[in-house]
């Protein structure tokens, strides 16, 4: 169908203001956070409720127009921005931004996929209760994209990815048939986990709009620790020490390079007198103050290489610190971002190994979710033509040592053709099944996931 065409059917369902077709007003969701992905769309179009996305969805599918869903577009992957020739329609959820009201009774609250974290926290904070899903882009992702990408965040260790603190969705099929299981009742075992299925799925299966959400409590009382540390193993001796205690809400990693790059960029003073070859941040949390039980296990820790927290403002501070990586290595180019998991016992000799593996290709910043063996391998400078071959090489390590070339952002198109490393051919055969069978044309999203 002639895009004019299709502009005017869609301007009929969501209002010709949110149909856009000029290419300045395209361009911003066009291309991905870290310009490395970009594309161009057919059109974009801006739905206001899960009725117009349907009708959206079944107008694209008449006309066998693919369309590729985007929320805040944080993603990392290439998975939320259209194709440079694919002709895609972008479907941006952020108009689907209403938040339901909290049920105390279950902790629960139903929200539009175009609701942004930080504000659904503002809003469940109001009630003592919090999303127990927590990530640095909170001021820009939407829960629809969390949910696409079953992000992981800074807290997985206390609570889980997103997938374990969705209790349900709605979702619309590539045809514009919409699936409602937003009941979020805590048991329920009537067939197939259709939202589990649905959370992860990035978009290739069903068009996320609404989401029934667990909530847990907020916990009032908190300490913040940056720790200096002479290596990855010494990180993963002290998370040991720490994993015991019932307070620990988030261990996060990085190294002296990265932490050089954020102190420039950001002009915050340094931590300590003394640069560290790895550091790590430690959240601790409670009804009553996690402090003390803080404290006992930094004692081992010699003295100087701790910074400990406890105002809200300070915490913020040492915070900074790791969450400012992503931002500040975007200030200085465009990087390679290869977000892996690896056992945790294997993380030390991963870092240790990945020099040889890069043979000096790329300036290699290392940060992350150390509890989970979850490793941000962010590469600056690496030649054009090198970057597959390095991709490649990274993935296939990660995969020789029992990780997984994808922890928290999706496969998206960065990743698809090194699906395999991690999953069997059998495995590939399923989920092209449960894609074929929920998206027979491959109009959600092509080129994602699943290798062409
Ligand atoms: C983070 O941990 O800050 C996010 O995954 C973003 C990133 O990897 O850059
Ligand atoms: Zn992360």
């Amino acid at each position: 169908m002639h895009t004019d065409r299709l502009a005017q059917q869609l301007s009929a369902v969501v209002g010709p203001a949110h149909v856009l077709s000029d290419p300045a007003l395209r361009a911003s969701y066009e291309t991905d956070f870290t310009g490395r992905y970009r594309g161009r769309a057919r059109l974009v179009v801006r739905p206001a409720g899960t009725a117009q996305v349907a009708e959206v969805l079944r107008r694209c599918h008449a006309a066998r127009v693919p369309v590729v869903a985007q929320g805040g577009n944080t993603g990392l992957v290439g998975g939320s921005v259209p194709t440079p020739d694919g002709g895609e329609v972008v479907l941006s959820l952020r108009r689907l931004d209403g938040v339901g009201a909290v049920d105390p009774a279950v902790g629960q609250v139903t929200v539009g996929a175009g609701v942004v974290l930080s504000e659904l926290q503002s809003r469940v904070a109001a009630h003592g209760l919090r999303f127990g899903v927590d990530l640095a882009a909170r001021d820009s992702a939407t829960l629809g994209g969390m949910i696409a990408t079953n992000a992981g965040g800074e807290r997985v260790v206390r609570y889980g990815t997103t997938r374990a603190n969705v209790a349900g969705l709605e979702a619309v099929l590539a045809d514009g048939t919409v699936l409602d299981r937003l009941a979020g009742l805590p048991k329920d075992n009537t067939g197939y986990d259709l939202t589990g299925l649905l959370v992860g799925s990035e978009g290739t299966l069903a068009v996320v709009t609404r989401a029934r959400l667990r909530l847990v409590p907020w916990l009032p009382r908190r300490v913040t620790a940056l720790v200096g540390l002479d290596s990855p193993a010494a990180a993963l001796d002290l998370v040991a020490r720490l994993r015991p205690l019932d307070s620990l809400e988030l261990a996060e990693f990085f190294t002296a390079e990265g932490l050089a790059l954020v102190l420039r960029t950001s002009g915050l003073p340094a931590p300590f007198r003394t640069a560290y070859p790895v550091y790590l941040l430690v959240e601790c949390a409670g009804r009553r103050d996690p402090a003390e039980e803080l404290a006992e296990v930094l004692d081992a820790v010699e003295p100087g290489r701790t910074a400990v927290a406890l105002a809200d403002a300070d915490r913020r501070r040492l915070a900074a610190y790791r969450e400012r990586h992503t931002e500040s290595i975007n200030a200085a180019g465009i990087p390679l971002k290869l977000d892996v998991t690896v056992p945790v016992a294997e993380l030390p000799g991963f870092v240790a190994d990945l020099p040889g593996v890069l043979a000096g290709r790329g300036r290699p910043y290392l940060f992350g979710h150390v509890a989970e063996g979850n490793l941000h391998v962010n590469l600056l400078e690496v030649a054009a033509e090198d970057e597959e071959a390095v991709t490649g090489a990274v993935l296939e390590r990660v995969a020789a040592v029992g990780g997984s070339i994808s922890a928290e952002h999706g496969v998206g198109r960065a990743k698809a053709r090194y699906l395999h490393l991690s999953r069997s051919a059998a495995e590939i055969a399923v989920m092209r099944s449960v894609k074929a069978a929920l998206d027979p044309e491959g109009l959600l999203n092509p080129g994602a996931v699943l290798p062409r």
